[in-house]
């Protein structure tokens, strides 16, 4: 393991991820909170990002079959799109790119930016490209939420004294009024964001409050503490969401594409051992497609963070094209997947 203080040094020259154009050295560096906060949360999905790639390193690991479903759908929606070379993409939560077709885009696209939280993974997916294509692609260290740097800051500083019922009044604050700075400003002839929004903001904060605990700084288990996960979870289920469609509607050109899937519903055992309710709503998997099945799951509150997509999207979006396919996660778990192909409307 690198230890804390030498990864420090290695992430002070790049580009700082609050967004601002400054190395991490020169900005957010010099704040102990907005350090600690990017440093945990680029670690914790470094830590994540490391496990999905053993589980996608064998041949016939589930990342294979969900990348095979992306590809066919992606490349269908760019063959009726017609002309695409010369131009620039963005992937957004990029992580190791196991899900994505990189090939098809390289091959397609003359300017690819990887951006994501996690810049170790992306510095390795680019690493791994030939020298030619790796002239192609820039590696962008940045939070797509926009809210470390001021909001989970804030909020991990006190949850590192043991002051919850601050923190969740900063959280409580944000959900009543929420307020996010852009965190990245060029402008994209085709933007790609797998499942990647059920993974921007609620996990990396329990994971934190795991660390806490374990590090003895915050106790087991309290009610304010089960008000805080609970609030965050609906900064996640419905704030996160919203946010991140107006950033890809902010990214795209005109005259540009946006690519977005989202895990819309979960079978199997959710973590813990805990059963997700959906399981016992349907006799075969193939019964997740059923449309009524899927508007029951919703009224019940079932669907994960990110699937309310289509309740957002027509704001901002038309729908050129959609999917929806099973991913088998893990031997325990499969998420229904749902595809969109969006182009921006004026607004
Ligand atoms: C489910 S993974 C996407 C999988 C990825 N496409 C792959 O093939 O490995 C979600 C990604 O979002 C990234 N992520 C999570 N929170 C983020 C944030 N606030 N800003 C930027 N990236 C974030 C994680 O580091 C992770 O790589």
């Amino acid at each position: 393991m690198v230890p804390i203080k030498s990864k420090n040094e290695k992430l002070k020259n790049h580009q700082c991820p609050c967004g601002s154009s400054r190395t991490f050295g020169q900005c957010c560096f010099n704040n102990s909170n907005k350090r600690l906060a990017f440093i945990l949360f680029s670690g914790a999905y470094n830590i994540f990002n490391k496990q999905a790639k053993e589980a996608a390193s064998s041949e016939n690991s589930m990342w294979n079959v969900q990348k095979k479903h992306i590809a066919q759908f992606l490349s269908k929606s760019l063959k009726e799109s017609g002309k695409h070379s010369n131009l620039k993409v963005a992937i957004l939560g990029a992580g190791n790119c196991e899900d994505i077709p990189l090939n098809l885009i390289v091959q397609s696209f003359n300017k690819i930016d990887l951006i994501d939280i996690d810049i170790e993974a992306i510095l390795a997916v680019k690493n791994r490209l030939p020298k030619e294509q790796q002239r192609k692609v820039r590696c962008i260290w940045r939070d797509l939420t926009g809210l470390y740097s001021d909001l989970v800051s804030e909020v991990l500083y006190y949850l590192e004294n043991n002051r919850v019922n601050n923190a969740y009044e900063v959280l409580e604050k944000f959900y009543e009024s929420p307020r996010v700075k852009k965190p990245l400003h060029s402008r994209y002839d085709l933007v790609i964001s797998i499942n990647t929004v059920s993974q921007l903001f609620y996990p990396s904060l329990l994971n934190c409050v795991q660390a806490l605990q374990s590090l003895g700084k915050l106790p087991a288990q309290s009610i304010p503490l089960s008000n805080l996960l609970s609030i965050a979870q609906d900064i996640s289920n419905e704030i996160i969401p919203v946010q991140h469609l107006n950033l890809l509607h902010s990214i795209v050109k005109t005259n540009g594409k946006v690519f977005h899937s989202t895990d819309r519903l979960e079978w199997g055992d959710s973590g813990y051992n805990i059963k997700s309710p959906v399981t016992d709503m349907v006799d075969s998997l193939e019964d997740l497609f059923n449309p009524d099945i899927q508007s029951l799951c919703k009224q019940k509150g079932y669907t994960i963070t990110g699937s309310n997509t289509e309740a957002y999207y027509t704001e901002l979006f038309s729908l050129d094209n959609h999917a929806q396919w099973l991913w088998h996660f893990s031997k325990d778990r499969v998420y229904l997947v749902e595809g969109f192909m969006l182009s921006p409307k004026q607004i």
